[in-house]
């Protein structure tokens, strides 16, 4: 039998296909086109992704078919761009490597909440325009102001903990209620959230329907603002611009689109917004921790 193959469509860190190749593996680095994707599968023993390769049911069936593929391993922690079950039910095995950006999700968290703060992002724009505008910069501490955490798992947590030693009081939403791991903050409901918080951070799954709808941007405390580093369906981007334009929100950070790369103008060109192209996990450190773990989940399933 030949070597087991192992396609990365969105790229995988450099030290785990030199680990794996060194154990005989033959890793392909490629991004195909959904309608190719299925067909590509038929190839693999192994596939590997980030966010931009979806792997849907016609994807499952064509591989499925071929019965070659046996593992499909997304290189983060968000698992919806995977149809899960199917997978499971057609006999592939689906991982996540769910630890390896906690920290690096919520450090990007707390960089956008200073940023935001002290319009970092948009005295660096003007600036870059040749302007001088101290005046028009005068930000605020975030020591001393709630956040709201809406999604108390590992990077809410994480988040929660760094937000507490800057000074910031905490508060919580979760779908599981209040518990013992996430004292002390303050677990209350969306609304109560939503209500009292200075800054709010999403930190929740991907959603069939926005958790921020318009009924819900109303219920923020004027002036607010939001980061959502977690998944773009959490949010109804024309209910955003709406809270943005009536001052309902003061101003919001994405690292997550509705759709992604984003294509909505009104959000990318939208002065009250901080943009990253959803970079949450991109740093040497994480993708160094999840590099490893694909190594042993690969290693492991072929074993
Ligand atoms: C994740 O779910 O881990 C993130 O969205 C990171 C990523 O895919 O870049």
């Amino acid at each position: 039998m030949g070597s087991l193959r192992v396609l990365a469509s969105d790229g995988m860190n450099k030290t785990a296909v030199q680990e794996l190749t060194k154990k005989g593996y033959d890793v392909v680095e490629q991004f195909y086109a959904p309608e190719e994707l299925g067909e590509q599968l038929r190839n693999f023993d192994a596939l590997v992704i980030r966010s931009a390769t979806k792997v849907r049911k016609p994807i499952i069936d064509k591989a499925a078919e071929a019965g070659r593929l046996k593992i499909v391993i997304r290189a983060g922690v968000g698992i919806d761009n995977v149809d899960v079950e199917y997978a499971q039910s057609k006999g592939i095995i689906v991982k996540n490597t769910p630890n390896a950006s906690t920290n690096s999700v919520a450090e990007l968290v707390i960089g956008s909440l200073f940023s935001l703060a002290r319009f970092v992002y948009d005295a660096n724009q003007t600036m870059h325009e040749g302007k001088w505008e101290k005046k028009r910069y005068e930000g605020i501490e975030i020591a001393g102001k709630t956040l709201g955490v809406a999604g108390m798992g590992r990077i809410g947590r994480s988040v929660a903990k760094k937000a507490a030693a800057l000074g910031m009081s905490v508060v919580y939403t979760d779908i599981v209620g209040h518990l013992p791991e996430n004292e002390p903050f303050k677990f209350m409901s969306l609304d109560e959230v939503l209500a009292s918080s200075d800054f709010i951070t999403l930190h929740m799954g991907g959603a069939d329907k926005p958790v921020l709808d318009a009924e819900n941007f109303a219920k923020i405390k004027r002036g607010a603002f939001l980061i959502n580093a977690a998944r773009g369906s959490l949010i109804d981007e024309a209910a955003l611009l709406a809270a943005l334009e009536s001052g309902q929100l003061a101003a919001a950070a994405l690292d997550v689109f509705a759709e992604e790369p984003c294509k909505n103008e009104k959000i990318y060109t939208h002065p009250k917004i901080l943009l990253t192209p959803h970079i949450g996990a991109s740093t040497v450190e994480a993708q160094s921790r999840i590099g490893d773990e694909l190594v042993q989940i690969i290693t492991g399933c072929f074993a």
